[in-house]
């Protein structure tokens, strides 16, 4: 696996992006000499409409679903906003008096910010948003779910698996308990791929949203997943590109390192299991080797890759920075929240302190990830965090 630098010497944050694929680095030149507009009808466009073409089969059959239901678009931030506000669209243009019987949605605590702030500008429109909690253990609150799932509501998104913890909510189940209440059900599926085995068609989802770059394609583009003949609105106005569902010229090299990785991925699934035999291994050394550690979620279903921990008297940032600089690159839990002082939002929906939150440590390992590399993380992060205590808290950690 090709590191970012000579200073990396593992890199353990797959959550935040992984590495583009080795092998893509010969493929993407070849890609690019059918520089085309695959709209185009002359010769030139013929080219690339085949790499769409050939990339739209292939994630369909990775899925098991049709071409037609794949829509290619810049990634799992607009597809969430697409399925969304798409649907909440016809509500927000009606009168509040006259407003449909269906006019509610439910969304986990601990979605993606894509997902999460979508739906708070919603409530800020005045749509009733039915927030389901997660407990400290990394499960959804079924009754919670049960309870306020009624007929009034239209969409329900839960997460595939979140992104900070790992955890993996039971999308199967809670798809079905919507759809018998007449409710439409979306998956935001990112940190699944290459991550957890998953039988994309028995979760029934009626829309999915996924990213190149966290299963080892370029960055920027994704795909959205629409069940056939269910409502959907364009975020994208403009040209007739996805059949008008998501218009501008398509990001062809992109696109076709996807259907690439999920043809690889088809013939990888032991790598997931090898992820998770080396994070087993890593989680126990750790809790044999540092006092003081909270494996968070860790009783609850998991991706096959992910360790988020609490180091209690450690701050996440401070650890971060040192770890860093020892050349392992790992985060607090969302890329998104790196530099940002504030702890999770995830952490503290989930009933953790601020404390417990700001002590958090997420270690995301990738299919390139080797057992040396994790024993030499272990022993880095031992000193490191012993370090960070004596600095801290004086002699209560000297023993
Ligand atoms: C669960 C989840 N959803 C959505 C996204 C956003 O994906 P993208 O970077 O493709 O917009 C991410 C990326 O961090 C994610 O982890």
């Amino acid at each position: 696996m090709t590191l970012p630098s000579m200073n990396v010497k593992a890199y353990l944050d797959h959550n935040a992006t992984t590495p583009i694929w080795e092998t893509l680095y010969e493929e993407v030149p070849k890609w690019m000499k059918s520089w085309g507009n695959p709209s185009s009808i002359h010769q030139t466009g013929r080219a690339p409409k085949n790499i769409l073409r050939e990339a739209r089969k292939q994630i369909a059959e990775y899925l098991q679903v049709s071409p037609l239901e794949i829509v290619f678009n810049s990634g799992a931030s607009e597809g969430n906003n697409t399925v969304i506000k798409g649907l909440a669209e016809k509500i927000l243009l009606e009168p509040m008096q006259h407003r449909t019987e269906k006019c509610e949605f439910m969304c986990s605590t601990v979605e993606h910010p894509s997902v999460l702030k979508t739906y708070q500008w919603l409530e800020n429109k005045g749509l009733k948003v039915h927030w389901i909690p997660v407990n400290q253990d990394g499960e959804l609150s079924l009754d919670f779910y049960e309870q306020h799932l009624s007929e009034k509501v239209l969409l329900v998104s839960v997460m595939g698996a979140n992104n900070e913890t790992g955890n993996v909510f039971p999308i199967a189940k809670l798809c079905q308990l919507a759809h018998q209440k007449g409710a439409l059900f979306h998956c935001d599926g990112t940190q699944l791929m290459g991550k957890a085995e998953f039988d994309f068609t028995s979760m029934n989802v009626d829309y999915a949203t996924f990213s190149g770059h966290k299963f080892y394609a370029l960055k920027g583009i994704g795909f959205l997943y629409i069940k056939k003949n269910l409502p959907y609105t364009q975020l994208i106005h403009g040209g007739a590109q996805e059949r008008y569902r998501r218009s501008g010229t398509e990001n062809t090299f992109g696109i076709a390192s996807m259907g690439y990785m999920l043809e690889l991925m088809a013939k990888e699934k032991n790598k997931i299991l090898t992820m998770q035999l080396l994070r087993d291994d890593f989680e126990k050394q750790v809790l044999q080797r540092i006092s003081d550690v909270r494996i968070t979620g860790a009783k609850a279903p998991r991706l096959a890759n992910t360790s988020h921990m609490m180091i209690d008297g450690v701050d996440g940032e401070t650890l971060l920075m040192n770890l860093d600089l020892e050349g392992f690159p790992v985060s607090t839990g969302a890329a998104c929240s790196s530099g940002n002082p504030e702890p999770s939002p995830v952490l503290l929906s989930m009933g953790f302190t601020r404390d417990q939150a700001q002590s958090s440590l997420r270690v995301s390992l990738g299919w390139g990830t080797e057992k040396q590399q994790l024993d030499l993380f272990v022993e880095t992060l031992e000193k490191i965090v012993k370090r960070l205590r004596e600095i801290k808290h004086g002699q209560k950690y000297f023993n």
